[in-house]
């Protein structure tokens, strides 16, 4: 690989031990790949920070790396294994509430934004065609679908090593080739909510995984992209759509590749698939997979008010990014008096949720509805929050 000489003496340690054990990395993996060169990046954002996942190694590994080592480039990190800076609301040990302490404290140490988010496109807007490195499934996709940004879906490990250099190896989506669509996928029923969305992007990663599928499904608004993207790269390997009307790099239908179409039967089975309770079922309701800006709190207590809810009464959690801001956090008695509960910063699917005693939740997210079974044993309904409200509220 064609190493430039700034590149050359990160590798040779001139620029500090933890610099070089992530450019040795980078340059393994690209050779391997058979990549030309690396390329600057302008943002990289690193998952795999839960104490759950990576348990005494990863914390031991990452530790390591920040006794020396700083970000060369803006970078942020994905949820933790416990909310950040609020009790959560379901049983987590003492001992994984201090080493997630002490995984978030390396990161930050090392230079990242204080972040601990799945949607860092809302911390930093992605431009059309810049570089990033990215190892969040659900944030790849988003990068490359709605910003038309250009991320692979890096491991844990690779995103902190491009945070720490500032680079990735030039393969896959970061090549023009790469990025061009491979199948038309029309829509026969337009998707109505993020539910519907989230059900599309599961039949489209289950059916289209390896594929670039072009998508033609009306005008979808920017969060059910968000619920489609999360949900394709969870039951496949999808890392980018082109999207009608959505994507900056929509140049109409492409000529001369396969086409498909997806009807009401495939939603029903995607939905028959993921879906084990009912709402009847539900023991709470959880938003925010992927997570939700914070201002989406008004939205919520809006729709309460809009159907005369004063309490509800089964919780609603609602996940959003990082700390929770001082106004978040100040409105948080009163939320919960609505029976409302926030969760910065965290994850649902790698917290400690297996321990709460939770048979049944609602959720709006496919994703979640597709990993909760398998991490915790909860089962799940799918329904909007409104839905919800309607059912639940006094
Ligand atoms: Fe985000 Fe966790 Fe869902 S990282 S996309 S809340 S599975």
């Amino acid at each position: 690989m064609y190493l430039t000489r700034e590149e050359e003496r990160i590798l040779k340690g001139e620029e500090g031990p933890a610099r070089q054990l992530a450019m040795k990395l980078l340059v393994r993996i690209g050779e391997a790949l058979g990549a030309e060169r690396l390329i600057r990046i302008s943002h990289a954002h690193v998952s795999g920070v839960s104490y759950s996942n990576i348990g005494d190694p990863g914390l031991e590994f990452i530790e390591g790396l920040a006794s020396g080592g700083r970000v060369a480039v803006y970078s942020t990190f994905n949820p933790a294994g416990a909310p950040l800076g609020m009790d959560p609301p379901y049983p987590v040990p003492r001992e994984h509430v201090e080493k997630q302490a002490r995984i978030v404290k390396a990161l930050l140490r090392m230079g990242f934004e204080p972040s601990g988010t799945c949607i860092p496109y809302a911390l930093r807007r992605p431009r059309p065609g810049e570089h990033l490195a990215w190892g969040e499934s659900s944030a790849v996709a988003v990068a490359n679908t709605l910003y038309g940004a250009r991320t692979n879906r890096e491991g844990g490990p690779v995103a902190l090593a491009a945070a720490l250099v500032g680079r990735t190896y030039l393969w896959g989506l970061h090549l023009e080739e790469n990025r061009r669509p491979t199948i038309t996928v029309r829509v026969e029923t337009l998707p109505r909510g993020e539910v519907e969305a989230g059900l599309l992007g599961y039949m489209i990663g289950k059916l289209f995984s390896g594929e670039l599928p072009y998508l033609d499904a009306g005008r979808l608004t920017k969060r059910q992209v968000i619920a489609m993207c999360a949900a394709a790269a969870a039951s496949g390997s999808t890392a980018m759509c082109v999207v009608r009307h959505v994507s900056p790099e929509d140049q109409g239908p492409p000529g001369g590749v396969e086409r498909a179409a997806l009807g009401p039967n495939d939603l029903r089975e995607a939905r028959e698939e993921v879906e084990s309770a009912s709402l009847d079922e539900a023991e709470l309701f959880f938003t925010g997979c992927p997570h939700h800006p914070e201002h989406v709190v008004n939205r919520v207590l809006e729709l309460m008010e809009a159907h005369g809810v004063s309490r509800l009464r089964r919780p609603v959690w609602i996940a959003v990014p990082g700390r929770a801001s001082r106004p978040l956090a100040t409105l948080a008695g009163e939320l919960a008096r609505r029976n409302i509960r926030i969760l910065p910063g965290t994850c649902l699917v790698v917290s400690t949720l297996g321990r709460s005693g939770l048979k049944a939740i609602a959720t709006d997210s496919v994703k979640s509805a597709f990993y909760l079974p398998r991490r915790h044993g909860v089962r799940v309904a799918l329904a909007s929050l409104e839905d919800f409200v309607k059912a639940y509220g006094a």
